[in-house]
């Protein structure tokens, strides 16, 4: 296998062509006995339905990586197109404790955060966390479904928000009686 630092491409013209992948938005959060911790992420995979795991990649240096290890668990919460707000609170380089500091919030079992509101969510059981240059692929196992509402979710694309919704925005189509 070849390491990394031979690729022609440059991060920036990575992200950017990443750009072009429209993602979903979700917010990542932890509970390790004390404190809460979490982040935006939309690097978010299905890896497998049995048992049910999702793979998240996170940056090496996130705060919330620490906390995520300790309590061996994760939450994700998908976010509805009226969370924009939230998707920029916890995309922020601010203390966990600013981030979640009027956020109306439930939890699982062991005690991870769920965002209110969101279109439901992922109680995880942490199976492995494995660095891979400069990012973390945090890997779960799905313990409990958090229920949702129904409602249009927030969409990334070509680093803007988007809805899916509405007339001049991307269209789903009409959903099955
Ligand atoms: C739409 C969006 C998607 C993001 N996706 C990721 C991601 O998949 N992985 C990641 O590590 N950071 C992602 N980020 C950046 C983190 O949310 C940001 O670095 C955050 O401040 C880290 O928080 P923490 O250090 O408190 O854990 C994303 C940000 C935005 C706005």
């Amino acid at each position: 296998m070849s390491g990394p630092g031979a690729s022609a491409v440059r991060p920036a013209e990575f992200r950017q062509a990443m750009g072009r992948w429209a993602t979903g938005v979700s917010v990542v959060t932890a509970h390790d006995g004390s404190s809460d911790a979490g982040l935006t992420v939309n690097a978010l995979l299905s890896v497998a339905l049995e048992p049910p795991t999702v793979l998240v990649s996170l940056q090496r240096d996130v705060d919330t990586l620490p906390v995520l290890r300790r309590a061996g668990a994760f939450g994700v919460s998908f976010l509805a197109a009226d969370q924009q707000e939230l998707s920029e609170r916890f995309a922020r380089a601010v203390p966990a404790e600013e981030k979640f500091r009027g956020v109306r919030l439930h939890r699982g079992a062991g005690g991870t955060p769920f965002l209110d509101g969101a279109l439901g969510g992922l109680d995880c059981r942490l199976v492995t966390a494995e660095p891979l240059y400069d990012h973390v692929l945090v890997v779960g196992e799905v313990v409990r479904l958090d229920p949702g509402r129904e409602g249009a979710p927030l969409l990334f694309y070509r680093g803007r928000y988007g809805e899916a919704d509405g007339p001049d925005r991307l269209r789903l189509p009409p959903r099955a009686p």
